[in-house]
């Protein structure tokens, strides 16, 4: 099966009614554990890697092993640079060959983020990739770092945000957070219907980890096509790893190697059923 276009997925995704799970890779371990899941439960699925993490995981290492893994792989697969804020490192991402960017100007002024926006769609228009835009704020930040104030998206702007930039997809704040959620999450459905109404283009929910199973229903069945997973398969891993060594499990390397796998593993398959996306691969 090759690499994928994220556009593709996500209009079967739109047919099909169900969600396709966007998960956050950090290095070899977790990109076997979400391709693995996958296979298994014959998902589609988008790997991704938020331009913050980067320092981490750097993006001219990281990136050639989700497009190899992607290639591999027996069911569809796209690689997605997410919350991109640099013209410069979305311009790498499309370099290396990743078929979906995202542009994360939601902090930016209404009119600054079009104009942003829609320069990425024309960069990214040299090798067909997918773009993915945000308008309004998911709270807190892809890694923690900073405290975002959430805002809900007004469906007025993302109408005209989705027809001025001709974004692919678009991620929409109703409550969302990303990371572990203080209170329980109380997602706006009722926005989310009224976006859904206004809105042609895919609608993505960013900061998956928390989110109950009945809601992320609720939220596929209404619009949302791309969900993004990255705490949870982080904390998964970990979770995992710390087991093995409490149980005297892990006796070297591989058997550390082999648990990340698993927790990442676990996480992601949990979530494609959830979304619907299970045998969705043929
Ligand atoms: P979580 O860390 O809350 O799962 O959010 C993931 C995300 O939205 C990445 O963009």
């Amino acid at each position: 099966m090759p690499l994928c276009n994220m556009k593709d997925l996500l209009k079967k995704a739109e047919e099909g009614n169900y969600a396709v799970g966007s998960f956050s890779v950090a290095n070899m371990e977790m990109i076997l554990g979400v391709i693995k899941a996958a296979e298994k439960t014959r998902s589609p699925i988008i790997l991704q890697i938020a331009e913050v993490r980067l320092n981490h995981s750097p993006l001219h290492v990281i990136g050639p092993a989700m497009l190899a893994a992607a290639r591999g792989a027996s069911v569809p697969v796209a690689v997605h640079l997410d919350h991109g804020t640099s013209l410069e490192c979305i311009g790498q991402a499309l370099r290396l060959g990743f078929t979906s960017v995202m542009f994360d100007g939601s902090h930016l002024p209404f009119e600054k983020n079009v104009e942003m926006s829609k320069a990425v769609v024309e960069m990214a228009k040299s090798t067909g990739a997918a773009v993915e835009a945000e308008i309004g704020c998911v709270g807190g930040s892809e890694d923690g770092s900073v405290d975002i104030a959430m805002r809900c998206t007004s469906p007025e702007q993302a109408k005209l945000f989705s027809e001025r930039t001709g974004v692919d997809c678009l991620a929409i704040a109703i409550g969302n957070a990303h990371g572990f959620y203080k209170d329980e999450p109380e997602l706006r459905f009722d926005i989310l219907s009224e976006v859904d109404r206004l809105v042609e283009v895919p609608l993505v929910l960013h900061g998956g980890t928390g989110i109950s199973e009945d809601d992320f229903i609720r939220c596929h069945q209404n619009g949302i096509k791309k969900i993004n997973i990255a705490t949870a398969t982080f904390a998964s891993s970990e979770r995992k790893v710390r087991e093995g060594y409490e149980k005297g499990e892990i006796k070297g390397y591989y058997d550390l190697h082999t648990r990340e796998i698993e927790g990442a593993y676990e996480n992601a398959k949990k979530h494609m059923e959830i979304f619907y996306s299970v045998g969705k691969a043929e």
